[in-house]
């Protein structure tokens, strides 16, 4: 048995993603790198000034930003690099999986391609396999304060490329915007063979998690904090077994929950709730997965259990088929049977 100590031990776990808006793992350098190959000029003179920015008092605050960073975005080169960075550093972080979500709307309606954003970010899913061995979904999601009609489009426009889609999802400003707004085109989406998922219960009402739940028949909640304010909720997601990608650091940089000493992730393994931890968008948000591991392990009382918990519900809530998720359990189990670590932090 070899020992190490706690951070070593997340560090070296094996792990999978399934919260992660690539627009959101855009790091300032290359945002900087791309605005200039592209000769788009960007509001801020420097990352130092871009990142200073980056303080959000609300989802809607970081939503801004987070939209006009994406603007620079233009060719499938770009999307290419972009999502192979990110690959590039969760390989660092021994994340072994990753489900992906992008946002179609937020390039088609500035005129970029479809084809341009999904096969940049494709070849980048291949690259990673082939070099890291990092396996990887694709989730097309809904902005949803744009139209049902607009997503309908989106969804049309995605057919073409259907086989490299697993699920659709939802997801941009939340409050007003809730999941009934768009429960035909999920609807539409479910009978053309997608998985769906959307972000409900994150600065909206556990109302919008019943929705999510009823009317778009999601297989995940993105989020789902706001569950824990409604028991009987609670309740139907643990009779059902419905995972959580809850993220932690998004909270805390969103203020949806006010510090990481308070965050709901403990109550949430204790009243049997499927949690899992996740990154959101790392690039603005102080961190990848590493980094919301050890903030939840440092600031809460956390155990051994609640670690291979976590991090087995990540696999097993995967879209990955029964075979697939057992071969990543075993080696987590072979982790956890080799590996322990002394001390807390
Ligand atoms: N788009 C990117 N990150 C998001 C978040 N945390 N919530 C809603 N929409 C998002
Ligand atoms: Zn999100």
């Amino acid at each position: 048995m070899n020992s190490t100590n706690l951070i070593d031990f997340i560090e070296q776990m094996p792990k999978a993603e399934l919260h992660l808006h690539i627009e959101g793992s855009f790091e300032p350098e290359l945002m900087f790198k791309i605005a200039d190959r592209n000769k788009i000029k960007l509001k801020y003179k420097s990352v130092d000034e871009l990142k200073s920015a980056y303080e959000f008092n609300n989802l809607q605050e970081f939503l801004d930003i987070y939209y006009a960073g994406a603007n620079v975005l233009l060719t499938e080169e770009d999307f290419y690099d972009l999502t192979l960075a990110y690959f590039t550093r969760i390989n660092s972080e021994n994340v072994i999986h990753t489900e992906i979500m992008f946002d179609p709307q937020t390039h088609t309606d500035r005129g970029v391609k479809f084809g341009t954003v999904i096969n940049g970010i494709k070849s980048a899913q291949e690259k990673a396999k082939a070099e890291f061995g990092i396996s990887s979904k694709l989730i097309m999601s809904f902005l949803r304060h744009l139209d049902e009609q607009s997503a309908f489009n989106t969804l049309n426009q995605s057919l073409e490329f259907k086989h490299l889609i697993t699920a659709v999802g939802l997801d941009s400003s939340e409050l007003g915007n809730p999941p009934s707004k768009f429960k035909n085109v999920f609807a539409e989406s479910k009978n053309k063979g997608f998985i769906t998922v959307a972000h409900a219960g994150e600065e909206g009402p556990a109302e919008y998690v019943w929705e999510a739940l009823k009317l778009l028949n999601v297989t995940r909640i993105d989020h789902g904090n706001k569950s824990l304010n409604d028991n009987k909720l609670v309740e139907t997601l643990v009779k059902n077994k419905t995972p959580l990608t809850v993220c932690p650091l998004s909270n805390i940089r969103l203020k949806n929950v006010d510090k990481i000493e308070n965050h709901p992730i403990k109550t949430m393994l204790d009243k049997g709730l499927i949690a899992t931890i996740n990154s959101d968008d790392p690039a603005y948000f102080g961190g990848y997965m590493n980094e919301n591991y050890k903030a939840v392990f440092e600031a809460l009382d956390l155990s051994k259990d609640d670690l291979y918990k976590l991090t087995l519900n990540s696999f097993n809530s995967t879209f990955l088929n029964t075979e697939e998720k057992s071969e990543l359990i075993n080696g987590l189990n072979d982790f956890f049977n080799n590996y322990d670590y002394q001390d807390k932090l």
